[in-house]
């Protein structure tokens, strides 16, 4: 029996984040650059992606690039935009015969402009597929979200298009950019960092964390499957009781 066998269908998370981390540390192991861990992750994001497809899950949020990587030094910021791009023109043909949406949250206006003609095209090519929706989140984080989800409001409020009585969580949910998709119910981060960095703060409310030592550029689908075992042995509460979700 392959683990992939072994999850259970009817119990399969809708959406899945993965915090995608151990790039630097898988090159730097082998004596490389930190460029060449990125440029090996691209292979586990493509095996995470069909292995998702696979089984049939609906959302996928990977975190490429967040607000405070701006600050790394400006030779592999480059050099991950440049990846960026040449990684969305190489995988969108094959995204599109898996039947895979493509969107993006972040700060679009904050990517270079060779990206952002890259993602709107490959955004646009994918627009009519059915199957996996992934969401890249670039130049994201969730201060940032959740800023401009509290900027968007006030305004709202000034132009009398909102009565302050009335925002309840699923209006702010309404002002993020993850509008429209449903929270993760199960949230991975690879290369053994035991925290979130910023990322889907609000949505993550209640996901299941699962934390694997294992470095991005080694991830495979089998790891996701792993993760998704892990996650549908769990029971999710939700407040109550573990009497009252029985009866
Ligand atoms: C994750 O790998 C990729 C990005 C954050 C863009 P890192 O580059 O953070 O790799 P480590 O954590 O330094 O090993
Ligand atoms: C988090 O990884 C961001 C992404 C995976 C894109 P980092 O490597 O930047 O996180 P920290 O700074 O070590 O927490
Ligand atoms: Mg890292």
């Amino acid at each position: 029996m392959t683990i992939k066998d072994k999850i259970q269908k009817d119990k399969l998370p809708k959406h899945i984040a993965i915090i995608m981390d151990g790039n630097g540390r898988w090159a730097a192991k082998q004596g490389n650059q930190r460029i060449f861990g990125h440029e090996h992750g691209v292979e586990s994001v493509r095996s995470t992606v069909e292995g998702a497809t696979e089984i049939g899950i609906q959302y996928l949020t990977l975190y490429a690039f967040s607000t405070e990587n701006w600050s790394r030094p400006h030779d592999e910021v480059n050099a991950l935009m440049g990846l960026l791009v040449q990684a969305i023109n190489d995988e969108t043909e094959k995204l599109k015969e898996q039947n895979v949406r493509l969107t993006m949250i972040g700060d679009f206006a904050s990517l270079p402009k060779d990206v952002q003609t890259k993602l709107n095209w490959s955004i646009n090519e994918l627009s009519k597929c059915t199957g996996l929706t992934l969401v890249l989140a670039l130049s994201y984080s969730s201060k940032w979200e959740i800023t401009e989800a509290i900027k968007k409001i006030a305004q709202d409020v000034k132009d009398d298009k909102l009565q302050i009585d009335n925002i309840d969580k699923d209006i702010l949910d309404n002002y993020l950019a993850t509008v429209g998709i449903p929270d993760p119910e199960l949230l991975i981060r690879t290369s053994g960092e035991n925290r979130i960095s910023n990322f889907l703060l609000w949505q993550i409310a209640y996901s299941e964390f699962y934390f694997t030592p294992v470095l991005w550029p080694d991830f495979r689908k089998e790891n996701l499957y792993e993760a998704i075992c892990d996650y549908q042995n769990r029971e999710r509460r939700f407040g109550k009781t573990s009497q009252q979700l029985v009866s």
